[in-house]
């Protein structure tokens, strides 16, 4: 009887921690790029009703499948799993993006700041870094955790749901992991982004592939054709980037 608790135990853990990287997207279907609301019914999935539900945060409206990030907690032993790493490829990641010493880099959607150690690592103590989320307690989690690492050249800052609110021109490198399927009209979003390219910027997106065994439920998977089809929309020249991830695309937007 013991081992059935454990069993059961053990398959909603793992149920967990995939629908936490499908993250239920903000309500987009992706085809031929233009984005539209997807309304759904019911409470279901991982939208969660505590009393702090609104709490310091974007107004999550209850039937627009936008996903709550707000048990920061449950999402860090998640996406700061230490096992992450075999499969994101951080460092990887990070080469692909071809950062300088001194550049301006952004990471939009940042979440609980996964990748803000390896982009300050990479452009040093001249260069800056900004972990941008529309999540208020992400945002708090992300503070504190540059106060701790005493990272002075990075910066964490809410922005809204629709528009990162980059300064013009401003930016080297933007990175989007595991956030681009949320984005809803997102050439709109691209172009956004674009103007805050400084000459040579770019943009990349690491999101989860069809065949990947983890990542959203399929239907709002985006093909990485998708993503650079939705660049060129918005002005950016897109290519996908070769690498060994085994369950993401890059997508580079350029200038
Ligand atoms: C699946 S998590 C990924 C977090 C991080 N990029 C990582 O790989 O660990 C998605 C994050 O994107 C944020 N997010 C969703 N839509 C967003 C938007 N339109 N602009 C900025 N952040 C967004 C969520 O609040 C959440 O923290």
């Amino acid at each position: 009887m013991n081992r059935l608790f454990r069993w059961f135990g053990a398959l909603g853990l793992m149920i967990g921690i995939l629908g936490a990287w499908g993250c239920k997207r903000n309500a987009t279907e992706g085809a031929g790029g233009a984005s539209k609301p997807v309304k759904k019914k019911g409470h279901k999935g991982m939208h969660h009703h505590g009393k702090d539900h609104h709490k310091g945060d974007v107004k999550y409206k209850h039937h627009d499948m936008q996903h709550d990030f707000s048990d920061v907690k449950r999402y860090a032993k998640i996406f700061d799993d230490p096992a992450r790493k075999a499969w994101q490829k951080p460092e990887e990641v990070v080469t692909k993006m071809q950062i300088k010493p001194g550049m301006a880099v952004a990471d939009i959607g940042a979440g609980t700041g996964y990748f803000l150690p390896f982009l300050q690592s990479a452009v040093g103590e001249k260069g800056s870094v900004e972990g941008l989320d529309i999540n208020g307690p992400m945002v708090q989690h992300m503070k504190e955790r540059i106060q701790k690492a005493g990272w002075s050249q990075v910066k964490a800052r809410q922005v809204k749901m629709d528009d990162p609110q980059l300064q013009a021109a401003s930016l080297d490198r933007v990175l989007i992991v595991n956030t681009w399927h949320h984005v809803a009209n997102r050439v709109e979003y691209a172009k956004k982004l674009k103007a805050g390219l400084k000459p040579g910027g770019a943009v990349y997106i690491v999101d989860f592939t069809m065949e990947a065994k983890r990542g959203p439920n399929k239907k709002h998977r985006l093909e990485p054709q998708q993503v650079i089809k939705e660049f060129a929309e918005a002005g950016l020249k897109g290519r996908l980037i070769p690498s060994s991830l085994p369950d993401q695309y890059i997508v580079e937007g350029a200038l």
